[in-house]
């Protein structure tokens, strides 16, 4: 699949089959991870692969609401920055996540982004706090989001490139 035929499928997709995901299909997803550009080249990004169905049910706590998928998830990948490294934790976390989720569209799996960034959990924490604690992560580094990934249920309704807005695209000047 050409790139755009890839973005144009790529969904954000919560239901997973029981399938699991295989330990190859993981490394292609973090290799996609480390690929990620990374602002002075400083790559300040780190990715926890959790897979212990214990602990995958703990992290769906980490939101009120939005973060259930983790419970039928076959894995998910938690990037985390470290702020001593860059002042582009944000941006780097945010690239290595979208990177992360167009290889496993590219894979046939389905995955979603799970924010921690300045969202709450359930118990009332902030959510990067509850999953810092959760997972043992050191004090310094951000905890930007989870990618939720599984094996599709059925495939996901693809983009519809004539409902793009292209008012948006300014031509020179605003
Ligand atoms: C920064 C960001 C944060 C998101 N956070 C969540 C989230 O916490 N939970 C969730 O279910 N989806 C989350 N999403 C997925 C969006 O809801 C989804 O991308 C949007 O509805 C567009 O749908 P699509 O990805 O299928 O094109 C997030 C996406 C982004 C880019």
């Amino acid at each position: 699949m050409n790139l755009v035929d890839l973005m144009i499928n790529r969904r954000s997709v919560r239901k997973y089959s029981s399938e699991p995901v295989t330990d190859e299909q993981i490394k292609n997803i973090v290799t996609a991870a480390l690929l990620s550009p990374s602002g002075h080249s400083k790559y300040p990004c780190e990715y926890i692969v959790v897979k212990d169905r214990e602990t995958l049910e703990k992290m769906s706590h980490c939101r009120v609401g939005v973060a259930k998928m983790l419970n039928n998830a076959s894995c998910a990948i938690v990037t985390i920055a470290d702020r001593d490294k860059a002042d582009t934790v944000v941006e780097d976390s945010a690239i290595s996540m979208m990177n992360m989720h167009l290889m496993a569209a590219n894979l046939g799996l389905g995955s979603c982004w799970i924010q921690l960034r300045l969202r709450e959990a359930e118990d009332g924490r902030n959510s990067e706090e509850y999953i810092r604690e959760l997972l043992n992560i050191p004090q310094n580094y951000l905890c930007q989001a989870i990618l939720s990934i599984g094996n599709l249920e059925k495939p996901p309704k693809p983009h519809d490139l004539s409902k793009l807005n292209f008012d948006k695209i300014h031509s020179e000047q605003f």
